[in-house]
């Protein structure tokens, strides 16, 4: 999936990963050149991305209310999902963008099965027991999020937030059908 985001970015442009978590993305990304921020609401998850120099610059923030400089392209990979203000991280997202800039949404279709992510690792090459370990590592990250009751928006619900934002869409589509990559722009 970091590919596939990696993808879609113009070449070198700096980089806001929202919601970057430990930096997996963001380390990809700066792998391939780019100068990431990463912004995340927890401080171990940042600190985690930056010692691993995943991330050049770290910020503590809501999504929901980025105080940051304008750049070329966002990323929010895994957040929109969980976010209880969906709307109100679109909204922060446009801000972001510079006019004429990109933004990379990326987040889960509806609930997916331990078996359904066991046969995604596997059409990717990992290996039977590897798939095993990706699969259940996930549900069982995924736990306490469930018992937290944090926020699961489905896929349709943060379709239409897209629709109903200021973003203009330049492309949608899913990976492997456990996850949506839309494409989205600031007109103007
Ligand atoms: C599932 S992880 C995704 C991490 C990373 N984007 C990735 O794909 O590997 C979701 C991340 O969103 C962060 N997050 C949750 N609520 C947030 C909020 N209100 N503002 C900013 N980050 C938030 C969490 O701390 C977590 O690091």
């Amino acid at each position: 999936m970091a590919d596939a985001v990696a993808e879609v970015l113009p070449a070198g442009v700096d980089v806001i990963d929202v919601g970057c978590g430990t930096g997996l993305i963001s380390g990809m990304l700066t792998a391939r050149g780019h100068r990431v921020t990463g912004v995340d609401v927890s401080v171990p998850m940042l600190t985690r991305a930056r010692e691993q120099r995943r991330i050049a610059v770290g910020v503590v923030a809501d999504a929901a209310a980025l105080d940051l400089p304008t750049c070329d392209a966002v990323v929010a990979v895994n957040v929109l999902h969980v976010h209880p203000a969906p709307d109100a991280v679109l909204s922060e997202v446009g801000e972001l963008m510079r006019p004429g800039g990109v933004a990379v949404l990326v987040w889960p279709t509806d609930r997916v099965s331990i078996g359904r992510l066991f046969q995604v690792e596997r059409q990717l090459g990992r290996s039977w027991g590897g798939a095993v370990r990706a699969a259940v590592l996930r549900g069982i990250v995924a736990v306490p999020g469930i018992l937290a009751r944090v926020p699961h928006h489905s896929d349709a619900t943060l379709a239409a937030a897209v629709d109903r934002s200021a973003l203009e869409v330049v492309a949608s589509r899913d990976l492997h059908e456990v996850q949506r990559l839309v494409l989205v722009r600031r007109a103007g």
